[in-house]
């Protein structure tokens, strides 16, 4: 049910962190890979490893708020490929701010990459999976999506909002196009180590000390840990499961704040 043979999948944001990861998962499980973000230099490296692993894959630059980039990615995939079944939309951006302190720039970059590209590159993928009556989104939001911090420095109003969006969007997706063979979920880490929270907050001993005490398995999300939720949800064992929000955070969303920060 997990075997992906045959399928071809498109990953955003697979210049680095969870994007790249999954690609890498992807190949492990037969598929073909086509992998957008904007620095084509770091695509065309991880491409170069996926095809020394036997895999098949090709690299496409893309800026996923731009439509006539997204457009011209998604037509070269399904000119190489000659079809889509699977789009991971994980490119995204969080700048830090509050309502009070945010730009313009910033709010309307989070909104741009985070939402509307996860708008854009289902826009230009659903035709394709129409035409077989197959596909599977994968969304990936954030467990920031329904909460958000209390306290400076931490603020970041305008990635709340988007990934809150993302999911309101995958619901209206999955309610339209299961009728189409198509299934749409998304997934919500928690904190993960990758180049989006390495500086800020992985190497800030003090918030990982408070955040390992209130996660129940103690440390942020590792390289893997994502990859058999987004394997779930791309492949055919997920058949059954449309317009689902999946957290993976080491359980830090169960966790009652009685008794923490003693
Ligand atoms: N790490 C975490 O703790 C965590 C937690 C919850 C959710 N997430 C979500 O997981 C996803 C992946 O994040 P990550 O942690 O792997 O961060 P990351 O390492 O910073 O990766 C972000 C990716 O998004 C791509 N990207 C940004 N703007 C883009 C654009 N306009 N067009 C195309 N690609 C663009 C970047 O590539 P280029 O710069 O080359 O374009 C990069 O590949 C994001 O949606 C993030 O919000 C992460």
């Amino acid at each position: 049910m997990f075997d992906m043979k045959g399928k071809v999948a498109v990953v955003t944001g697979a210049s680095s962190g969870l994007g790249a990861d999954a690609a890498r998962a992807y190949i492990e499980a037969g598929a073909a890979v086509a992998l957008i973000a904007r620095r084509k230099e770091r695509l065309e490296n991880l491409k170069a490893e996926l095809i020394a692993k036997g895999g098949r894959a090709m690299a496409v630059q893309c800026d996923v708020s731009d439509e006539e980039s997204v457009k011209a990615a998604c037509d070269s995939i399904a000119g190489e490929y000659g079809k889509i079944d699977v789009l991971l939309n994980a490119a995204g951006v969080s700048p830090l701010g509050s309502v009070e302190t945010l730009s313009e720039k910033d709010w309307d970059a989070a909104m741009n990459i985070n939402l509307k590209g996860t708008f854009l590159m289902s826009k230009y993928v659903i035709p394709h999976m129409k035409k077989n009556h197959y596909g599977k989104i994968v969304n990936i939001a954030s467990f920031n999506a329904g909460k958000a911090d209390k306290f400076e420095p931490f603020f970041r109003h305008a990635y709340n909002a988007s990934k809150a969006g993302v999911n309101g969007l995958t619901v209206a997706m999955a309610a339209s196009y299961g009728q189409n063979g198509i299934t749409v979920n998304s997934i919500g880490p928690g904190l993960f180590d990758t180049e989006m929270t390495h500086d800020d907050l992985i190497e800030n001993e003090g918030f990982m000390s408070w955040f390992n005490s209130r996660n129940p398995m103690c440390r942020p999300g590792g390289k893997g840990d994502l990859n058999g939720t987004i394997l779930y949800l791309s492949s055919d064992a997920s058949n059954y499961v449309t317009g689902q929000f999946i957290l993976v955070d080491g359980g830090a969303s169960i966790v009652d704040i009685a008794g923490l920060d003693m």
